[in-house]
């Protein structure tokens, strides 16, 4: 593994291939120097997915280094700890059985009118092994589409829907919802389905599990497109796993990637705090957008 030697403000060092990359040698809850925070900025929209290693962060840390990064999401679905209203403590016990949360690909709150522009997690109490967390590159599917695919999927307009969301997360009955957290079952929104990330300009397919139909298709029609793109999103080429150590703070651009938990620790305990910053709303790009060229494209 070679360190990126573009960051030199911390040590950055890529994951696989596709996206990724663990960072050392900062100290986030003990610094607030801008150039600090821009640089992890540029890490971000470069790897898409950085695991900050050697984090010593409480609730009101955590707080005020997401906060760096700008203003919170808002989060419909659940209820925040005492004291924080930007921030869910997840906990999995011992003894907890069924699926952990968010056992499955997808883009955290990828139905709403501006998704979160980053998610945020910290472990604070972390299994021996296991619980290691996948991305997947969707820019790496936009580079994988035939020209021909492009062109069709930039003319079309995909309806996101948080149909399901409640009930998959009222599954977990150490998590707590917000009062009004059923109304995710009737919120559908309208993206393009070829974005431009507007920092970097790169083509990325907004493909993610609450991607109901395309606008103007039956969901009969539109479901084999959209079981495709899934399917190429979570190719291993276009992969990385984050194997998580206590006090890793893990952060994702979470519009251009999907991930998944993965329930592979019974019998150990897991504690994490999660937090997102706000992003934007999906913008279309044209498939003749040049764009710079992912990693290993
Ligand atoms: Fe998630």
């Amino acid at each position: 593994m070679q360190r990126d030697p573009r960051f030199t403000r911390f040590q950055v060092w890529p994951l696989t291939g596709a996206l990724g990359a663990e960072v050392s040698g900062i100290d986030l809850g003990k610094t607030s120097d801008a150039a600090v925070y821009q640089e992890m900025r540029r890490a971000l929209d470069e790897h898409h997915v950085l695991a900050v290693r050697d984090q010593k962060l409480t609730p009101q840390t955590l707080h005020e280094v997401a906060r760096r990064f700008g203003p919170f999401s808002g989060n419909p679905v659940h209820s925040p700890m005492d004291g924080f209203d930007d921030i869910v403590r997840f906990v999995r016990e011992p003894d907890d059985t069924g699926k952990v949360i968010g056992e499955e690909w997808h883009m955290d709150l990828a139905w709403m009118a501006k998704p979160p522009g980053i998610t945020m997690l910290y472990g604070e109490v972390i299994p021996p092994v296991g619980g290691d967390t996948c991305f997947a590159s969707l820019e790496h599917v936009y580079q994988a589409l035939s020209p021909t695919m492009r062109q069709l999927l930039s003319g079309l307009t995909g309806i996101y829907s948080g149909k399901g969301v409640y009930a998959i997360n009222a599954k977990h009955s150490r998590l707590g919802l917000r009062n009004d957290a059923t109304t995710a079952e009737e919120t559908e929104v309208e993206h393009p389905v070829i974005c431009a990330h507007p920092a970097t300009g790169r083509p990325y397919v907004f493909a993610a599990s609450v991607l109901q139909r395309f606008k103007g298709m039956s969901e009969a029609e539109s479901k084999p497109i959209i079981d495709f793109l899934m399917a190429t999103a979570i190719r291993p080429e276009f992969t990385c796993r984050v194997r998580w150590q206590t006090g890793t703070l893990t952060m994702w651009d979470n519009p251009v990637v999907l991930h998944t938990a993965i329930g592979d620790y019974p019998g150990h305990r897991r504690v994490t705090y999660r937090t997102t910053v706000e992003g934007w709303a999906p913008r279309a790009a044209s498939p003749e957008v040049p764009g710079a060229t992912p990693r290993a494209a």
